[in-house]
């Protein structure tokens, strides 16, 4: 396999069933009881940012984006990100986080949170949010609340609880 069998598009309706499938492959069971799933059970993701790789007409990796608020501040949640064990380590995580950061910044977004290992998104422009500055409805490591600016104070307008945008005033 070469890296140009594998293409990115932007994730259709169609892709829905495999995505699923690739996620409970990726998380387990456990994936509902984290807190990024809490959130993004409020209202739908952005589908319009969301982005799948394709091998052979087959699913093999997604990210999804889901608006999301924080007192004033508006954002992209990214995730969840998941790769099929056989793609592993050939660059296509990454892929699909910059294709993903680039259509945010496309659409004028100001800012990309996600809850993520540091070491992975870090090269990938994601810095640590500030301890306590933003809550999530489930716990989560302080270190691993991470954002891209786009904006300059966009990540800065995020406080408080975060929720699906579709719950907030
Ligand atoms: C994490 C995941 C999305 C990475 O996708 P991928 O396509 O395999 O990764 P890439 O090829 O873009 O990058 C691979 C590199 O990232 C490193 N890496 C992978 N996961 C990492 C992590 N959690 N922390 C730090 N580095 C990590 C690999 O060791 C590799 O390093 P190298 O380039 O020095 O060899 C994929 O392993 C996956 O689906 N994991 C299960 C689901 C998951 O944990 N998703 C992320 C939720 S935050």
């Amino acid at each position: 396999m070469s890296s140009a069998d594998i293409h990115y598009l932007p994730e259709q309706p169609a892709h829905d069933a495999e995505i699923d499938l690739i996620n409970e492959e990726a998380f387990g069971p456990g994936r509902f009881t984290r807190a990024a799933y809490k959130i993004r059970e409020g209202g739908p993701h952005e589908r319009a940012m969301s982005f799948v790789a394709v091998h052979q007409n087959q699913v093999i990796a997604s990210v999804r984006m889901t608006w999301i608020a924080a007192g004033q501040g508006r954002a992209l949640l990214l995730g969840p990100l998941a790769v099929r064990p056989a793609f592993k380590n050939i660059g296509i995580g990454r892929k699909l986080v910059a294709i993903a950061v680039a259509a945010a910044r496309e659409a004028g977004v100001g800012a990309v949170v996600l809850v993520g290992d540091a070491p992975y998104y870090g090269p990938l422009g994601f810095q640590k949010i500030a301890h306590g500055q933003i809550s999530m409805p489930r716990p989560v490591d302080p270190n691993r609340l991470l954002a891209v600016e786009i904006r300059e104070g966009a990540v800065a307008a995020l406080q408080g609880d975060v929720t699906h945008a579709a719950l907030a005033r």
